[in-house]
């Protein structure tokens, strides 16, 4: 059997329209999707969006239309941009739908057949921006209005509600954080959690009683659950669960990684663990959160009117150059900046003059040199060794950073590569030994067409429409495509011919 990855992004709040945070996260997850695919893995990537709780109900209202009938509207939009986005998920969850209420009542079940589970009443702060409570040391009050750390506003709330017996899980999840260190990443947001679970966990209110909008509780439908158990819970939903046989939960759950933002570790990180040692069930084996995103320094909001729209974005630097820059520009759970200048200089500095000048340089000299056919390279020197053996090398370079998600080490590996066959091109001048040494010219390359393969194969998940029609460039077939075939094992066989190369990285106008 194949080794399996089922990787999840959030589901997003339908009440927003999708935006460059959403796009980012769901990218960074088809890019690990489209690489573990590749090399030989059973993938499951999961996306969708989040359709209950008092924001999104209100966002109806506010829409004069029923819940229903404004979510499935909604829904929609970023089912939209995950196809603009050519995004390869396997199954788009939505919380509304049949699948999903079983799976929560049955979660619910089982946590109240644990004990764990009580009835009170809750009276406290809550921001329905966050769906989320707080407690009144964490708020701050600013206009006389309290604020969340967020800088969401917080209502006061005091209704029947069941609790989850969070506090008992404390040490509990300090043991699972301590016997899997990489449970949590990056190391700086583990620390984070570990301090917040090291200073105290109270009980979880894990019902409202003052609106409809939500999954009933079972026997209690007075009670509706809290939006964010019945949010997580689309991880499980989506592999079959309650059905434990079914062939999805057998192959997928635990979860691989659930990739978050930062905002929403917590939830991730305390709150869906304890849910899932409680009700017996196994917890994921990694939670990362990533950085933020800012508009030229500024931080993203509808009220400063600067959102990125991610539509907007590829149709004006291309569908490529946004996965290039946002996975390159950021050392992935690092906060960044989007500005159009880091944009244009990416795209022109690193796709178009450094890997789309390669290739076409490369690609012509044989078109041009060679009758348009790749040649048989004759006896390696020592600096084709090294090149190649450079080329070679970076697939397990870039499993070992992928393993970390650091998606910026993999992509910086592939330029030093990249950096270097320019360099080989220059020195071994191909052009000079067109007159003097017809064959070395053909070994130089060939070497060089041989680095192209191998570097068009490993930037596929994060490239993958340049990098498609360079294999097509190099007449490498469907088949050809996976990273069995990366290495010299599978390297280039001369005597094919090639159609007229074109350049794949086109240079963006720059505009002031
Ligand atoms: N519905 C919840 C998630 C439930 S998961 C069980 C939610 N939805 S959200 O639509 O508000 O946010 C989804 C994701 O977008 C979060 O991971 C958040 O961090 C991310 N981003 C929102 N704005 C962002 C930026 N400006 N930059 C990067 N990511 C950002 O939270």
């Amino acid at each position: 059997m194949n080794k399996s990855y089922y990787v999840t992004t959030p589901i997003y709040y339908v009440n927003d329209v999708p935006h460059i945070g959403h796009a980012y996260t769901t990218l960074a997850c088809d890019a690990l999707a489209r690489f573990k695919r590749l090399d030989g893995y059973d993938v499951k990537f999961l996306t969708g969006t989040d359709e209950h709780g008092q924001k999104v109900e209100k966002s109806a209202e506010a829409a004069g239309m029923p819940p229903q009938g404004f979510t499935d509207r909604v829904s929609q939009n970023f089912r939209d941009l995950a196809d603009f986005m050519d995004f390869t998920h396997d199954d788009f969850i939505r919380t509304t739908e049949a699948r999903h209420f079983r799976a929560c009542q049955d979660i619910w079940k089982r946590l109240k057949d644990a004990g764990d589970i009580y009835l009170g009443s809750y009276a406290g702060w809550y921001a329905v921006r966050d769906e989320a409570f707080y407690g009144e040391d964490e708020l701050k009050t600013v206009d006389g209005k309290k604020i969340a750390p967020s800088g969401a506003e917080v209502d006061w709330v005091e209704e029947p509600s069941y609790f989850f017996r969070l506090s008992a899980w404390e040490d509990r999840l300090l043991a699972y954080y301590e016997a899997n260190p990489d449970f949590i990443l990056p190391s700086s947001r583990r620390n984070e959690v570990l301090s917040f679970v090291k200073g105290g966990l109270q009980d979880l209110s894990v019902s409202r009683t003052t609106f409809k909008w939500g999954v009933p509780v079972p026997d209690d439908d007075e009670h509706i659950m809290y939006v964010w158990l019945d949010a997580l819970t689309n991880y499980i939903t989506a592999t079959g669960y309650p059905d434990t046989d079914s062939s999805d939960y057998q192959k997928f759950w635990p979860a691989d990684l659930h990739m978050v933002g930062k905002d929403i570790l917590r939830f991730h990180a305390v709150y869906w663990p304890a849910f899932l040692m409680a009700a017996g069930l196994e917890v994921p084996k990694r939670v990362y959160a990533h950085g933020w995103w800012t508009n030229e320094g500024q931080k993203i909001s509808k009220s400063l009117g600067n959102v990125i729209d991610p539509i907007e974005l590829v149709n004006k630097y291309g569908l490529d150059q946004v996965r290039y820059f946002m996975l390159r520009e950021v050392p992935f759970g690092n906060d960044g900046d989007f500005s159009h200048r880091a944009m244009i200089g990416r795209a022109n500095g690193e796709l178009a003059n450094d890997y789309g000048n390669l290739a076409q340089r490369v690609l012509s000299m044989v078109f041009k040199n060679c009758n348009a056919a790749m040649p048989d390279p004759g006896p390696f020197t020592a600096d084709d060794n090294v090149m190649l053996s450079a080329t070679y090398g970076l697939l397990n370079t870039a499993r070992k950073h992928l393993d970390v998600q650091a998606f910026h080490e993999v992509l910086e590996a592939i330029w030093v590569v990249i950096r270097k066959a320019n360099a080989y091109v220059d020195a071994q001048a191909p052009w000079k030994l067109k007159k003097e040494d017809p064959e070395r010219m053909k070994t130089v390359l060939y070497v060089l067409s041989e680095c192209v393969r191998n570097l068009a194969l490993l930037t596929q998940p994060f490239m993958p429409e340049a990098s498609s029609k360079l294999l097509d460039q190099l007449c490498v077939a469907e088949e050809a495509r996976s990273f069995a075939s990366f290495g010299p094992e599978s390297a280039l066989k001369g005597g094919f011919q090639l159609d007229k190369p074109e350049g794949v990285f086109p240079r963006l106008d720059v505009e002031e």
